[in-house]
């Protein structure tokens, strides 16, 4: 696959994409076989070429080739930085130590965080919540605090002439688009953008989701006149209301009835048994759960656990007692759910032991400290094989409650 993409967008703005499909696990923890795009925007105006973003540290190189495919980069006089995080700031290092006299703006704590990052003390403008910085011959950027999503630092940017909204990481996805809009993706790859946006809104942005209405409720109080939204990963959007609502329905939490997912580690397919039967009866009740598991011949995704239970409403926990503890991996999970995925989920643990049960006990404990609400929990010595009547009766609460 081609590694950059340079498209005029807009009269006076162009996209610079790279396609990072070397990338596999994104903020070295979530593993996208998909890809993802690093999407920064130069636009030429009247009083010098104004730069939205940067790329990915490692593509400092390619980033300025690129760059002086569209413009002179004496010419550049401003760049805005959004998000400090090194997928969009790293290659701005590397421009910075080249072209001298350009002016950056952003949140005060991007300032600092260029210092501590880059140690780099560059001419650095913070921009107030709704400031305005006039570029000639009738164009101007606003700028607009969006904190939290997902970091402090986070800020978006609307240039009013060509109606368009830079917004980083905010609508932004996982995977390399086959099109720049995504209203020109064929139908079936419009469903999965839909899905790479919702892992990636969990898995980036699940933590503070509480921030979404928030942040979305200001934007849409500005009023703008929105034609285009530019994001920094993904496609952009001319369908303002279609990403505009999906983050709606993600920042509301919102569950999608009766979706039930298994999430199972077995080392030797005893907790299995157990999840055989469970997902026996959810398919007797009319429920195709999602299942995802652990054990020593294969292993699913945190990334794609995370996005699919994010608008789940029931969980099944399946795991063992390990050295007196919860089983290492199911811990690890739980500590992701607990720090990614809203709360309203009803769940079931399910544990098998040999000879001192624990697992069962640490798991309730662990979830009802996020206010999972935990509808029944067993503990299973041995084969849960003799326990099925038993496990089709909890399987059932879960359902049902
Ligand atoms: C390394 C190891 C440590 C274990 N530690 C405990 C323990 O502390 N307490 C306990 O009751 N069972 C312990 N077990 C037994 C398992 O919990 C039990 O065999 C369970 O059925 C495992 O289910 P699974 O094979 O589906 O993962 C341990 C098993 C292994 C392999
Ligand atoms: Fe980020
Ligand atoms: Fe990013």
């Amino acid at each position: 696959m081609q590694k950059t993409l340079v498209e005029k967008i807009k009269r006076n703005i162009y996209l610079l994409r790279l396609n990072d499909s070397e990338v596999k696990y994104f903020e070295g923890l979530w593993y996208i076989p998909e890809g993802i795009t690093y999407n920064a925007y130069v636009a030429t105006l009247p009083e010098g070429v104004v730069l939205f973003d940067g790329w990915k540290h490692v593509y400092s190189e390619l980033y300025i080739e690129t760059l002086r495919q569209v413009v002179d980069l004496s010419d550049i006089k401003h760049i805005v930085v959004h998000h400090m995080e090194p997928d969009h700031s790293g290659s701005l290092k590397l421009l910075l130590e080249k072209v001298e006299n350009i002016t950056v703006y952003g949140h005060s704590i991007a300032n600092s965080l260029m210092q501590a990052f880059y140690g780099r003390t560059v001419k650095f403008k913070p921009v107030n919540d709704g400031e305005k910085l006039a570029l000639g011959g009738g164009h101007a950027l606003y700028f607009y605090h969006t904190p939290w999503l997902h970091w402090p630092d986070t800020i978006i940017s609307y240039l009013d002439s060509e109606k368009v909204l830079f917004t980083c990481d905010v609508f932004g996805s996982y995977g390399i688009p086959s099109r720049v809009f995504y209203e020109d993706l064929p139908s079936d790859e419009k469903t999965v953008f839909k899905w790479f946006t919702q892992k990636y809104f969990a898995n980036v942005i699940g933590h503070h989701v509480d921030w979404v209405p928030k942040n979305l409720d200001k934007i849409s109080r500005l009023n703008l006149n929105i034609e285009l939204i530019a994001t920094g990963h993904g496609p952009l959007y001319r369908e303002i209301s279609y990403i505009t609502n999906l983050y709606q329905e993600l920042g509301a939490k919102q569950v999608s009835k009766n979706k039930t997912a298994v999430i199972y580690t077995s080392m030797y397919r005893f907790v299995e048994e157990a999840v055989e039967i469970a997902v026996d009866e959810l398919k007797k009740q009319g429920i195709d759960p999602r299942i995802y598991k652990f054990t020593d011949t294969y292993r699913d995704h945190e990334s794609d656990i995370i996005g699919d239970l994010f608008d789940a409403e029931n969980i099944i926990i399946a795991t063992s007692t390990y050295d007196a503890d919860l089983y290492p991996i199911a811990k690890y999970i739980v500590e992701l759910i607990k720090a990614k995925i809203p709360s309203n989920k009803k769940i079931l643990v399910l544990t098998v032991h040999g000879w001192g049960p624990v697992a069962g006990k640490k798991l309730t404990e662990s979830l009802a400290e996020k206010k999972f609400q935990v509808i029944g929990s067993m503990e299973i010595k041995g084969s849960p094989r003799r326990e099925e009547a038993k496990i089709r009766e909890v399987v059932n609460k879960l359902i049902r409650q």
